[in-house]
């Protein structure tokens, strides 16, 4: 990019959220302007500081619903060359207490926010979804054409339905819409910085979070969910990627699609290696030299034995694969947990 172009503006929805906040990043990295919308349901205000902070820029937060098209309406005071779709609620557990808040906030928001995008005529939209849609796949590593089993949970189907809402969109859009749906597997770890990571509210459901927090001392050991299942160490395995790295699959993905008017595709995002709750462990151990206090306990209901991707779709056609190992991600995770402990006393 030429140094006096204008960058790009890129619109960010759940920009305060953790992938949102490191994707923010990533488009300041590669010549772009992030502009954050993030109604901060789920996430803080003071997010906006922390990626400030490494970017050295001051940082467009609009505290909006961005699926509210009126509230909307003066974020789109200049054009926007591409959007990421981060907005949603992410909670499998939550999902099957309150599924009306799932559908109208995920898939109602989404649809709302499309027909925004269509009417600004905003030609680029990458979407977050999940690995979740797979369900229990067999064999891994699980590639893109691997069937989307029926949603084991309300938060698996708003994503299946979304992704069907975006073909529908682009479809209707007759070349005038480029898409990328992302699934991820399991990301974590946080900015090297520790100035932006993830921000559980209440009691952490995933692995990485609720280990950190039992580490400092916040929360008693942790449960290692299962050691019966028929994987070499006898606990669940998943394929856990540094949020980082994700970032940066999210830029690459709109190159792609700045490369490629109109085009429409799906691309897994993982290490591509399967790493078991044990492993997990041993991992921080090792970055940190530090225990980690926990037990075995019982299955938690819901959980598939293993997962892990084929990543190489995104390497081939986006040029994207992951940088960062395990130790780094929990090392991230970990200086990340602290900060914020440091912060709230
Ligand atoms: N685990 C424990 N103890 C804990 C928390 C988790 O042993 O206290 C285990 C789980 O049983 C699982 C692994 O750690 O084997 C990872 O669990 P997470 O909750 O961190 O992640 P999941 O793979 O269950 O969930 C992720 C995403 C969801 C997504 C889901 C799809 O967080 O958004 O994958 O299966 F829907």
């Amino acid at each position: 990019m030429a140094q006096n172009s204008p960058r790009p503006r890129i619109l960010v929805t759940g920009g305060a959220g953790f992938i949102g906040s490191h994707t923010a990043v990533a488009l300041h990295e590669s010549g772009y302007t992030p502009v954050l919308v993030d109604d901060l349901r789920n996430s803080r205000e003071s997010v906006r500081t922390g990626v400030e902070k490494i970017t050295g820029i001051e940082v467009e937060l609009w505290t909006v619903d961005c699926g509210n098209a009126e509230a909307m309406a003066p974020v789109f005071h200049a054009p926007f060359a591409g959007a990421i779709h981060f907005a949603a609620d992410k909670s499998v557990g939550d999902s099957t207490r309150d599924p009306e808040r799932y559908f109208d906030n995920n898939i109602g928001g989404t649809a709302r926010l499309l027909a925004q995008l269509r009417a600004q005529g905003v030609s680029n939209v990458v979407f977050s979804s999940s690995c979740t849609v797979y369900g229990e796949a067999e064999p891994s590593p699980v590639d893109e054409t691997a069937p989307t089993l029926p949603a084991a949970s309300p938060y698996g189907y708003t994503k299946q339905a979304c992704e069907r809402l975006l073909h529908d969109s682009h479809a209707a859009a007759e070349g005038n819409l480029g898409v990328a749906v992302l699934r991820y597997f399991n990301p974590i770890g946080a900015h090297p910085s520790a100035h932006i990571g993830e921000l559980p509210l209440g009691t952490p459901t995933n692995l990485v979070p609720y280990l950190t927090q039992s580490v400092a001392g916040l929360r008693p050991p942790l449960t290692v969910f299962g050691d019966d299942y028929p994987t070499p160490d006898g606990t669940c395995i998943r394929d856990y990627l540094h949020v980082c790295d994700l970032a940066e699959a999210h830029v690459a993905a709109l190159q792609w699609l700045e490369a490629h008017p109109g085009a429409i595709d799906t691309f897994n995002l993982g290490t591509g290696q399967g790493s078991s709750v044990l492993d997990v462990i041993h991992a921080f151990e090792e970055a940190t030299g530090l225990r980690v206090p926990h037990k075995m306990g019982a299955r938690r209901p819901g959980d598939i034995t293993a997962i892990h991707a084929d990543p190489s779709k995104a390497k081939r056609m986006l040029g994207w694969s992951t940088r960062r190992d395990l130790k780094t991600s929990l090392a991230d995770a970990w200086r990340w947990q602290q900060q914020i402990q440091s912060k709230e006393g």
